[in-house]
């Protein structure tokens, strides 16, 4: 057996970070898809934006900042109370349904998150979910100011659990962290959670294409980078079949 630790993207692959709509709505009836969208499409862009800038700040902030992008834009205004309770939205996502099962499928593994939230964030979210009985470890890329698919993120993995890449099955459904740690030199299995068929169906259907259809569209396909997954399953439960395809 080669694989030894699972580590789990959170964001978009545990936790469905399309649940913050339920905020977004309530706060701006209406509008509250645009506001999910573009605050989550923006979320990933400051990372890796502050990332090339050299300007690090931790995931908080840049939840925070990208949701004042995203309320400017639309012109809507939120006073610091409302700002708050939408942006602590992040700390109290649901778990996608099967991701307690299929944790516990796994136990017999080492099991932890990699994940770009800060360490407060990452904290509440876990014990609100419970995965803190679960998970040997959260880790966050803030240890090394370095957001994902920055490799010094990823070698908080070997650097914490003591596990070489190559004994690391990592999981993601977000693109751009599943060719990153797959160049990084982890085993990578894929998350799909939307299917190319579905998706194109959505894009070409003729009906128009709003805000979520174009967070699928961009976000999370497999990107053309040239780094794709070893196994791509469209359950967390598929995991052990996924394993078992690498003969292990
Ligand atoms: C995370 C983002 C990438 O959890 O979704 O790190």
């Amino acid at each position: 057996m080669t694989i030894k630790a699972i580590v789990f993207d959170a964001y978009g692959t545990l936790y469905d970070v399309q649940a913050v709509a339920r905020v977004t709505d309530a706060a701006f009836p209406g509008q509250g898809d645009t506001i999910t969208q573009i605050w989550r499409l923006k979320q990933l862009e400051y990372t890796w934006l502050r990332g090339l800038m050299g300007r690090y700040v931790d995931f908080r902030t840049v939840t925070r900042d990208s949701l004042g992008y995203t309320l400017g834009t639309l012109g809507l205004d939120a006073d610091s109370a409302l700002f708050d309770r939408i942006a602590d939205a992040y700390n109290t996502l649901s778990l996608y349904p099967e991701a307690v099962e299929a944790l516990g499928q796994l136990a017999h593994y080492r099991l932890a998150i990699l994940s770009n939230g800060s360490p407060d964030m990452l904290d509440a979210l876990v014990r609100n979910s419970g995965l803190d009985r679960i998970l040997e470890a959260v880790i966050s890329v803030d240890a090394k100011k370095a957001y994902k698919p920055d490799p010094r993120a990823y070698e908080l993995i070997e650097e914490r659990l003591g596990v070489p890449p190559r004994e690391v099955l990592f999981v993601s459904s977000n693109g751009f962290d599943v060719a990153g740690a797959k160049s990084f030199g982890f085993k990578v299995a894929r998350i799909e959670r939307v299917t190319p068929a579905a998706l194109r169906q959505d894009l070409t259907g003729g009906a128009r294409i709003g805000p979520a259809t174009m967070f699928r569209a961009l976000r999370t396909q497999t990107e053309a980078l040239g780094f794709a997954a070893d196994a791509t399953i469209n359950s967390l439960l598929a995991l052990p079949d996924a394993i078992r395809s690498f003969g292990d």
